[in-house]
């Protein structure tokens, strides 16, 4: 079974009411395609209306982080089987501003994971090192440590995507070389049971002019894309190139 491309906007603390109108335009942009899966994980107020803007196009919603359990007394959370009473699909979870904002570790995000396969939603796994990292050539041991921890052992391999997003390129206009990026997917892949079966994404400023060599890599599946998914024209060149 060829991986379906997976082109997924972060919307992360940006959108109103006013953006709605953004599904039309996308759809308008010439972004809906039969080899092609469109997500956007809205901020969790619009959850419910772009869910109808969006389903009338084909397109999915997902949300951008869950609580691990399904319901209690957890204010300001939203749990997994809310998102997905919604009508989201997917859910980020360990997405590198929660672990670093939030101090979210490794097993929280497996957690989190878990709680997304038990409500029927595909966790999208985030991992990927710092500069730092990168500089003492540690990139590899660092994401291995990730995988390793961040992944529950009960999901098939076609119910988790993989987001490898190199911390120092999210946002900073810096993307990683495509000879970095080719290595860290294919390590990833053969980190993971059935590997051939997963789909990895690769996010840090992914933007209309370098999503067609990224997207033409052999290991990558896909973009997890932040600020150029905000605007509905870069969105839909970018999920074009896919
Ligand atoms: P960016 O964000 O495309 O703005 O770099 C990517 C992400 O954080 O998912």
């Amino acid at each position: 079974m060829p991986r379906m491309p997976l082109i997924a906007g972060n919307w992360k603390m940006h959108g109103l009411k006013d953006a709605l109108g953004f599904f039309d335009e996308l759809a308008a942009s010439g972004a809906v395609s039969e080899g092609r899966e469109i997500l956007v994980c809205p901020p969790a107020t619009l959850l419910a209306a772009t869910v109808q803007a969006a389903h009338k196009h084909g397109f999915r919603i997902g949300g951008q982080d869950c609580h691990t359990e399904s319901a209690g007394a957890h204010t300001g959370d939203i749990s997994a089987e809310m998102l997905r009473d919604a009508g989201a699909d997917y859910v980020i979870v360990g997405h590198s501003e929660r672990r670093a904002d939030h101090g979210e570790a490794d097993d929280l995000v497996r957690a989190k994971a878990e709680a997304a396969g038990r409500a029927g939603l595909t966790p999208i796994i985030c991992v990927g090192e710092t500069v730092a990292d990168r500089e003492a050539g540690r990139e590899e041991d660092v994401v291995g440590r990730q995988l390793a921890g961040s992944i529950p052992a009960g999901l098939a391999p076609t119910g988790y995507v993989i987001a490898y997003e190199p911390v120092w390129a999210i946002g900073t206009g810096r993307t990683a070389s495509t000879g970095d990026i080719a290595a860290m997917h294919a390590f990833i892949r053969s980190s993971v049971p059935d590997g051939e079966q997963v789909r990895i994404l690769y996010g840090g400023s992914v933007k209309p002019e370098n999503a067609q060599e990224i997207l033409a890599l052999h290991d990558v599946d896909g973009a997890l894309v932040g600020g150029a998914s905000l605007q509905a024209e870069s969105f839909a060149a970018i999920a074009k190139s896919a």
